[in-house]
C-alpha cells in the first residue's frame, strides 16, 4: 500500500524543471505610513506564496529600472485636492512626463488609499493606473480604491494580486482568507482594528483667558497596551459624536433610541448609542448621498450627485452634515436600519504625537485644538477636538492606536542639525522631537519655527522651548505672532529674515521639518525655502526647486502636514 500512494502523488507531478520563483517590485507613496505599513504585509504574504518581493517607497525607486521589471505593484494614497503624497512626486511626475518609457511587458496592478468626504477620492491612485495602462502596461489584477477603513478593500486587493503572482492561487486564496487583518501591529495585540483604550491622565487649555484659541494638552496612558511609539509618529483616536447632534437626529427622524441597529460586520447596538459611538454623522461623502438618492429616489438629490453638479456638490458637502441631509432632502420617517445601513463607520482622527516614549515612557502626549465655528445657523464642533474639550476628564479612556510614519523621522545621526517649522499646533511633534534629543543626549543643533496669533495667550508650552534653550537642547528660536502687530507676520516672514543663515544651515547638512495647515502654511513655507535656497546658492527657481526635491528624496525635508 505504502508504494502504490508514492506513485498515485508522483503521478501528475511532469519531471519539469521547477519554475524560476516570480519577483515583484512594490513600491508605495504615502504622507502617513498606511502606505508602508501595508506594503510590507502584502510583501509578508507573497513571500509566504514563494513569491520574491522588492519593497520600496516611490521616492528610493530609480525610474529607469521600470523596464527591467516585470511585475509592479502600486500602493499610493492622495492628498489635498487629488495630489500625490511627497514620496510619489517625482515617480508621478517622471510616468506622466514624455520621458516615460513604454511599458508592454509589465505586469502591475495599483491599490489606491484614501477618504471619500474628498472630492479627487483616490486620484493619484487612478492617475498611476491609467497611465500605465496607457504605456502599454497589462493589469495583473483591477485597481481597488479604499475609503478610510481600508481594512477589508485593501485585504481583497491583496488576495487578487497574491493569486495572480502565486504558481498555486488556489493555496494563496485560501491562505489570504486566514490572514491576520492587515492594520494589525506585529509588536502589540491592539491596532486600528482593535484600538487599546487609553486612560486620560491630564487633560489641560494651553491657551490663556482671552484667547480665541482652545488647544488641549492631553496625556495617555499606554500603560500594558505593548504599544510602542517613535518621536514623529501619530495616534489613532476614535472619538465620539456630540451627544446633541445625536439626540437631535433621533427626534427629527422620529426613530427610537432603544431600536436595535447593526453596526458593521457581525455586531449590533441600540440605535443611540450606534449613532454616538459607531456611525460617521457629521461629514457627508458623495457614495452616502448616491445611496441616500437611491433610497428616497429623490431627483433632487439624485441631480447634486450627478457629474454635471460637482462644484454644487463640493460646496453642499463642505458645511453639511446628517441633520442637514435629512432636513434639506425631506428623509424623516425612514427606517433606521436603512438610513445607518448607508452610513460610514466614523474614521479614526489622527494626531502627532507631542511627546517621546524616551522621556515619558508608556505615555502619549497630544496637542489638539478645538474646532467650533457656526454655520447654516447651527454651532458645528469638531467631532474629537470638541469631545476633547468639552466631554473628557482624567480617568476616563479613549479608544486608540498607533500610526508609524517612517516620512517624518528624526536623522539617524543624533549630530544631524535641524530646523523645525510648526506653527499652531503643528509645534506638537517638535515638543516630541526636542524631548527625545534631550532624553538620549543628541549634540546635533536645533532651531525652531513657532508662531499663533498672540504672544500673551497663544504661546504654547513657552516655558518647555526657554528651559531648552538654557539647558541647550534647543539652540535657537523664533517668532511669529500674527495678531499682536498691525501687519501680520508668518514663519516664513521670519524664516525670510533669517536667510543668509538658514542657507547655511541647510548647505551644511541640516534636515528639515514643517508640520501643520497644509493648504495655506506649508504651501507658503515651501515657497520661503526655494527663495531662501535660491539667493543663498544663487541658483535659479528651477534648480532651487529641484534642491528641494532632491533634499526631500534624500529625506532631509521631511513634512506632516495636513
Ligand atoms: P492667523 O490666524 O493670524 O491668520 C497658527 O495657526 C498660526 O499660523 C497663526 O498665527 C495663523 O495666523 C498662522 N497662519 C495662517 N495662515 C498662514 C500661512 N499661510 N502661513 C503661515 N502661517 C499662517
Amino acid at each position: 500500500a505504502p508504494t502504490a500512494t508514492v506513485a498515485a502523488e508522483a503521478a501528475p507531478q511532469a519531471p519539469a524543471a521547477p519554475a524560476a520563483p516570480r519577483e515583484v517590485t512594490v513600491l508605495f507613496g504615502s504622507q502617513t505610513g498606511n502606505g508602508s505599513g501595508l506594503a510590507k504585509k502584502l510583501a509578508k504574504r507573497l513571500e509566504e506564496q514563494q513569491v520574491k518581493a522588492d519593497v520600496l517607497s516611490m521616492s528610493d525607486f530609480k525610474p529607469n529600472n521600470l523596464k527591467k521589471i516585470e511585475n509592479l505593484l502600486i500602493i499610493v494614497s492622495t492628498h489635498g485636492e487629488g495630489e500625490p503624497p511627497d514620496n510619489a512626486i517625482s515617480f508621478h511626475e517622471f510616468l506622466h512626463s514624455k520621458r516615460a518609457p513604454k511599458l508592454d511587458s509589465l505586469n502591475y496592478s495599483v491599490l489606491s488609499l484614501g477618504d471619500t468626504s474628498y472630492e479627487f477620492f483616490c486620484q493619484t491612485g487612478k492617475d498611476f493606473d491609467g497611465r500605465l495602462a496607457e504605456l502599454g502596461a497589462s493589469r495583473l489584477a483591477e485597481r481597488a480604491d479604499c475609503d478610510v477603513d481600508f481594512d477589508e478593500t485593501a485585504g481583497e486587493w491583496m488576495k487578487a494580486v497574491t493569486e495572480a503572482l502565486s504558481a498555486t492561487p488556489a493555496a494563496a486564496a485560501s491562505a489570504a482568507d486566514s490572514a491576520a487583518p492587515l492594520s494589525a501591529d506585529p509588536e502589540s495585540e491592539y491596532s486600528r482594528s482593535y484600538p487599546f483604550r487609553a486612560e486620560v491622565l491630564e487633560n489641560v487649555n494651553l491657551n490663556g483667558r482671552g484667547s480665541a484659541r482652545e488647544t488641549r494638552h492631553l496625556e495617555l496612558s499606554l500603560e500594558g497596551s505593548g504599544l510602542v511609539y517613535e518621536p514623529g509618529d501619530s495616534l489613532g483616536v476614535y472619538p465620539h459624536n456630540h451627544p446633541r447632534l445625536v439626540d437631535e437626529i433621533i427626534a427629527e427622524m422620529g426613530w427610537d433610541a432603544q431600536e436595535n441597529v447593526n453596526t458593521g460586520k457581525n455586531g449590533s447596538a441600540p440605535l443611540r448609542e450606534a449613532l454616538y459611538e459607531y456611525f460617521e454623522i457629521t461629514v457627508l461623502t458623495k457614495p452616502l448621498l448616491e445611496q441616500a438618492a437611491k433610497l428616497t429616489g429623490s431627483e433632487k438629490l439624485a441631480r447634486l450627485v450627478s457629474p454635471e453638479a460637482a462644484a454644487e456638490l463640493r460646496e453642499y458637502v463642505g458645511s453639511r452634515d446628517l441633520l442637514d441631509l435629512i432636513r434639506d432632502f425631506g428623509l424623516q420617517g425612514r427606517p433606521a436600519a436603512e438610513l445607518t445601513g448607508i452610513l460610514r463607520k466614523i474614521p479614526a482622527r489622527l494626531y502627532s504625537i507631542a511627546s517621546s516614549p524616551q522621556a515619558t515612557p508608556d505615555e502619549v502626549h497630544l496637542t489638539v485644538r478645538s474646532v467650533r465655528y457656526a454655520g447654516g445657523g447651527r454651532d458645528r464642533y469638531g467631532v474629537c477636538s470638541v469631545q476633547m474639550a468639552e466631554r473628557l476628564e482624567p480617568g476616563d479612556s479613549l479608544p486608540v492606536f498607533v500610526q508609524h510614519n517612517p516620512n517624518f523621522k528624526l536623522p539617524q545621526n543624533p549630530d544631524t542639525p535641524i530646523i523645525l517649522i510648526g506653527p499652531g499646533t503643528g509645534v506638537a511633534p517638535f515638543r516630541s522631537f526636542l524631548a527625545e534629543r534631550e532624553e538620549t543626549g543628541a549634540r546635533g543643533q536645533s532651531w525652531l519655527f513657532y508662531g499663533d496669533q498672540h504672544f500673551a495667550t497663544d504661546f504654547l508650552y513657552q516655558v518647555e522651548w526657554q528651559r531648552w534653550i538654557k539647558d541647550g537642547v534647543l539652540s535657537r528660536m523664533d517668532v511669529a505672532f500674527s495678531r499682536d502687530t498691525e501687519e501680520k507676520v508668518y514663519v516664513q516672514h521670519r524664516m525670510l529674515e533669517r536667510s543668509r543663515e538658514l542657507y547655511e544651515w541647510i548647505d551644511g547638512g541640516a534636515a528639515v521639518y514643517v508640520c501643520g495647515d497644509e493648504k495655506h502654511m506649508a504651501h507658503d513655507v515651501h515657497s520661503a525655502l526655494e527663495t531662501i535656497i535660491a539667493q543663498g546658492g544663487g541658483l535659479s527657481p528651477e534648480q532651487a526647486s529641484e534642491y528641494l526635491l532632491r533634499m526631500q528624496q534624500e529625506k532631509r525635508y521631511q513634512r506632516d502636514v495636513y
